[in-house]
């Protein structure tokens, strides 16, 4: 099942995990084909150069990284998908496929409920604790990792 992407089951508004994010406005069943990730699809080089790390800061930027070729930067020509936060225990997953990325419901999920995804974020460097700290993860589940990095490389 999906849903017409000019009627999404979710509104985007305040978030207790970080800023805003992406809250069912219907019962939405397991399996169900959410939301495409849209966006701007640049290289990796491309996008390093778009938003250069700044030591020390936060990390917060709507790229999306398909493969090793490919990123999509939800800032540009995106939609509602890119406002959907990370949990450790997430109710949705990302799909690729053909070069696309979907956000479907991997559980059953109720009105009101937060949709959230595991960004599993790879960098390049190793995943010290000095890098997760940069990337750090306020879900909130009793699993949390504590970061928003994939558990490993
Ligand atoms: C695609 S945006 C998600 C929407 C974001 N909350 C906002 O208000 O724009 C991705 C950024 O949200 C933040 N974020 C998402 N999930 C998070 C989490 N579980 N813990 C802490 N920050 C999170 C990070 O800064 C991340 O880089
Ligand atoms: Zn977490």
């Amino acid at each position: 099942m999906s849903f017409p992407q000019t009627d999404l089951p979710f509104a985007v508004r305040r978030s207790g995990i970080q800023g805003v994010g992406g809250f069912a406005t219907r019962p939405i069943a397991a399996g169900t084909r959410i939301v495409e990730y849209a966006g701007e699809r640049l290289s990796p080089s491309e996008a390093d150069s778009r938003y250069p790390e700044v030591t020390g800061e936060r990390h917060h930027t709507y790229l999306f990284a398909i493969d090793d070729t490919v990123v999509v930067d939800a800032a540009v020509n995106g939609n509602e998908a890119r406002f959907l936060n990370h949990s450790c225990a997430p109710n949705c997953d990302a799909v690729i496929e053909d070069g696309r990325i979907w956000i479907e419901a991997i559980h059953d999920i109720e009105v009101g409920e937060e949709l959230v995804y595991d960004y599993a974020y790879v960098l390049e460097e190793r995943h010290t604790a000095a890098a997760k700290k940069r990337f750090p993860c306020h879900c909130g589940a009793i699993t949390c990792r504590g970061t928003i990095l994939a558990k490993k490389r």
